[in-house]
């Protein structure tokens, strides 16, 4: 019998046993190893829960991780892969299997798995399962997207991201759980990288503390076990369970503030061993297809979704492939170098890649919304109000956002200009405050017209309890004309789109120090289409 309990991790006696009840001969163990076998576990291997990801009109993924004892190196699992089986239905209690078939679970991915369906019917809802050594998964819910060219009513979808465990309870994904969303975009920031602490950075004790041989996360171990202590939060597995996941990642999965192929002063030959540790553990863990498995410390994860005619999400990565951040990154004035022309934030190909996407005649140009659903502050702001600042007469702006490649910037609403985008809707996390702008051509004049809104979600749980209004909201709005909304609360934002108007609720929890707080809709706007700018409701 196979015991993936088994430790020391290579267990000969329980190989061999298993290698026989998978009918093989037991002549070599390297070939033994290499066999599926089905395993028998004493403890539950879904720990980890169930989720889907990267919807198309006729399929998705589906992914699990084995893992009884998920904050061990490996999970508590062997060396041996082992068989896990799956099922897809067309009904919540899986009466009618419509789709099944085996996956090997191995070592080599954490033994997660990454099945994906094709074939499917577009706009409509599965539900999936997994088996491995008799014990079954949670069901999960999954969509697929409309068909291409279908004239789609409405879409109601998320963006939710910087998930801070320790940094409170995932109140926000459990209330997310219940809107069986269309889909969640994730902005990033789904793990944070940080050493063992307990206290946050005003010396707060953090709601929840980190098991205490929790490091850095420097080498794969590292990130795997931090991507499975959050994984095993009963909350973010509701939501994952709850609908299909656009997954992308910020700087956190890796290390605060990367860049490239460098953070702060650590040279490539050094950062670049661990981002592939970073990827390969981010590629374990999330529900996306194989043309994302990272090749080394590459990961090609941009990508566009099409939602019919309606929208066209275009899922972008601005940490891989952007410039280092000028003036030695932070919160400062008067940085000439962030305004230097050949500064990038997506990599020249990117930049090509999603020109072309918006070409007049292709599916995805003649959407009625444009979606760049990114990571950092795209909008130039103004952040001097901060109080942990240090005073300026100046405009202080964010370096490790667009604000630090204001040509990249430039082109980006050039390339939308260009294609008469009528309708970009820019979405963003990275702040951890909610936030609702509007996009000027010319930052410098207040009164100019604006060519199409950014909602920066806030956190689900970085940042703490925060506030509804923050002490120098005032100054920022004078500050920023084109700010229509701040504030310092945990949560998400929820969209509602149709052809005429786009409706974004920006949800947010009392308090996540405490579990099971409220969450109300504390703001919400509507975008009228082809009239780019804010209304409030
Ligand atoms: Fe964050």
């Amino acid at each position: 019998m196979f015991e993936p309990n088994s430790y020391p991790l290579f267990d000969r006696r329980t190989l061999l046993k298993g290698a026989a009840g998978a009918g093989l001969l037991a002549s070599g163990l390297s070939m033994i190893a290499a066999s599926p076998v089905r395993a028998e576990f004493k403890q539950n291997p879904f720990t980890l829960g169930v989720a889907s990801g990267d919807p198309a009109p006729d399929g998705f993924v589906i992914w699990t991780r084995l893992a009884p004892e998920p904050l061990q190196a490996r999970g508590g699992m062997s060396v041996v892969p082992v068989d896990v089986s799956w099922e897809v239905s067309s009904d919540s209690e899986l009466k009618q299997v419509i789709r099944s078939g085996t996956a090997v679970a191995r070592v080599e991915l954490a033994h997660s798995v990454h099945v994906e369906l094709e074939g499917l019917e577009p706009g409509r809802d599965y539900f999936y399962r997994f088996r491995a050594g008799g014990i079954e998964s949670a069901i999960g819910r999954a969509r697929t997207l409309p068909a291409s060219g279908a004239e789609v009513a409405q879409v109601r979808f998320a963006a939710a991201g910087c998930q801070q465990w320790e940094g409170g309870y995932y109140t926000a994904w459990r209330e997310l759980a219940r809107e069986n969303f269309d889909f969640v975009f994730h902005y990033g920031d789904y793990i944070y990288e940080n050493p063992f602490i307990t206290v946050d950075r005003q010396g707060r004790a953090f709601p929840r503390v980190l098991p205490k041989d929790f490091s850095t996360c420097i080498s794969l171990t590292d990130y795997r076990r931090r991507y499975a202590l959050y994984k095993t939060d009963p909350d973010l597995q509701a939501a994952q369970a709850s609908c299909p996941f656009l997954s992308s990642f910020d700087d956190h999965e890796v290390s605060d503030n990367w860049a490239a192929d460098t953070v702060r002063d650590v040279p490539a030959d050094a950062f670049l061993f661990r981002r592939a540790a970073a990827f390969q553990a981010w590629y374990e863990h999330m529900p996306v297809r194989r043309s994302l498995m990272p090749r080394g410390p590459d990961v090609v994860a941009y990508r566009r979704f099409q939602v019919g005619t309606l929208a066209n999400v275009s899922v972008l990565d601005t940490r891989q492939y952007r410039s280092k951040q000028p003036c030695g990154d932070g919160f400062k004035a008067n940085c000439a170098e962030a305004d230097e022309a050949g500064r990038t934030m997506m990599g020249a190909a990117q930049e090509q890649w999603f020109a072309d996407g918006l070409r007049t005649g292709t599916p995805s140009g003649q959407a009625a919304w444009q979606v760049l659903a990114q990571q950092v502050l795209f909008a130039h702001v103004d952040m001097r109000s901060f109080p942990w600042l240090t005073k300026s007469e100046g405009p202080v702006v964010d370096l490790d956002a667009w604000d630090g490649a204001s040509a990249a910037r430039g082109r980006v609403m050039g390339i939308l200009h260009d294609a008469q985008v009528k309708n970009p809707v820019v979405l963003t996390g990275d702040l951890h405050h909610g936030v609702a702008l509007e996009l000027k051509q010319d930052w410098r004049d207040s009164a100019g017209p604006c060519v199409g809104v950014e909602f920066v979600a806030t956190s689900i749980s970085s940042g703490g309890d925060g506030e509804p209004v923050m002490s120098n909201a005032q100054a920022l709005h004078s500050d920023n004309p084109h700010l229509k909304y701040v504030s310092n609360q945990r949560g998400y934002h929820r969209h509602t789109v149709t052809r005429e108007r786009w409706l974004a609720d920006f949800r947010a929890a009392e308090q996540i120090s405490a579990q099971d707080r409220p969450m109300t809709t504390v703001k919400s706007f509507v975008v009228e289409a082809g009239k780019p700018g804010l209304v409030n409701t």
